[in-house]
């Protein structure tokens, strides 16, 4: 058996440790050989395949490594024209691919599903600091992630507290709150903005003015998909030949520029950005990694190609990449952590 296998979109710690754990189980159990594709689908879908052939050896010390041994690209599509579809067959054909194995967030399921309706065997193992991939309800790099930003933010504390200032940490997650919102509560953020409630600026600015008055300092952690009631999502960039063209940031400093004139105190923002997709995976986040490449390896070994390794109820199993590659998740408004939020009263933005 000869198995190729892809690390595709934006890099998530734990990554490393899913190829790892792909690649052991599936040398130790069948005797496969594993080709690693370099560079996400950039190394499958061009005029030449990129590929090197991995042993025991190559992946072993490298469970805790951030990144991936194999690179990736959240720009190459082999969807997006004609001829790159069937040059990615042929290319899957030329190496003799019995299977391919898909790392990747949303965008790289949805190339992973075209891919499989044109024949090609894939399994698709979900990957993204975002967590907000359909049918897995804890997804590697999120833990990694919050760490980060639940770190970041009581650094923020104290300067904050020392200046008396209100500082506002911005998180990635695309349109999805789950990282401002975990971190948030870790962090002891005072308001905490999703992108699932639009926040309304009179009440931002009234826990700032309270705050003022007594703590004399605010912490507000908001995602960079929040915007305010009304308002329209910041955009920092379009990157058009990316299969998911637009990137958000700057809320944060947008939000700034709103609650200034209202308030006496200093307002500050800080985008936290890329730092929260680099470095070692936390030790959740290397066992769950390890799980997942495991049970990509079963579902290879079992011929059950199709599909999407999962994680619901605490347990593992797949669903369709059909199914994977259709919506985000997004954080439930009556999730318990909101209900918690609202209960210990940090402010979620909402109106009275
Ligand atoms: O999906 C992961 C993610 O880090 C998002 O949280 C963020 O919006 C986006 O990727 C950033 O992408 P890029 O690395 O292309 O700027």
């Amino acid at each position: 058996m000869r198995i190729g296998m892809l690390t595709g979109g934006g890099d998530c710690p734990g990554l490393n440790a899913v190829i790892r754990a792909v690649t052991k189980s599936l040398i130790r159990q069948c005797h496969a050989e594993v080709v690693g594709i370099v560079d996400g689908f950039a190394g499958l879908c061009g005029e030449v395949t990129r590929s090197r052939v991995l042993s025991w050896d190559d992946v072993s010390g490298i469970l805790m490594q951030g990144g991936t041994i194999l690179g990736t690209s959240n720009k190459a599509n082999p969807l997006s024209a004609p001829y790159a579809t069937a040059q990615t067959l042929a290319h899957v054909k030329r190496l003799g691919l019995d299977g391919l194995v898909v790392i990747g967030g949303d965008g790289s399921m949805a190339i992973a599903h075209g891919l499989s309706e044109r024949g090609v065997p894939i399994v698709g193992v979900p990957k993204t600091i975002d967590n907000d991939i359909t049918g897995c309800e804890r997804s590697f790099g999120f833990d990694t992630a919050v760490a980060t930003v639940t770190d970041a933010l009581e650094r923020i504390q104290t300067t904050g507290q020392s200046h008396s200032r209100v500082m506002i940490v911005e998180t990635m997650g695309r349109y999805a709150g789950w990282i401002a919102l975990e971190a948030g509560l870790a962090g002891a953020a005072d308001i905490i903005l999703l992108p699932e409630i639009d926040y309304d600026l009179n009440t931002v600015a009234q826990v700032c003015l309270a705050r003022e008055q007594r703590e004399r300092y605010t912490v507000i952690c908001i995602g960079e998909g929040a915007k305010p009631r009304g308002g329209a999502l910041t955009v920092e960039r379009r990157i058009e030949d990316s299969p998911d063209p637009i990137r958000l940031g700057g809320v944060a400093h947008a939000l700034r520029d709103q609650l200034q004139p209202r308030l006496r105190s200093e307002v500050r923002a800080t985008v936290l950005g890329h730092v929260q997709r680099g470095g070692r995976p936390t030790p959740f986040d290397r066992v769950l990694a390890t799980q997942f490449g495991n049970q990509a390896a079963q579902l290879v070994m079992t011929g059950q190609f199709g599909r999407m390794v999962t994680l619901q109820q605490g347990r593992l199993g797949s669903i369709q990449l059909a199914q994977a590659a259709q919506q985000h998740r997004h954080v439930p408004l009556d999730h318990p952590l909101v209900q918690t939020a609202r209960q210990i009263g940090v402010s979620l933005g909402e109106s009275a």
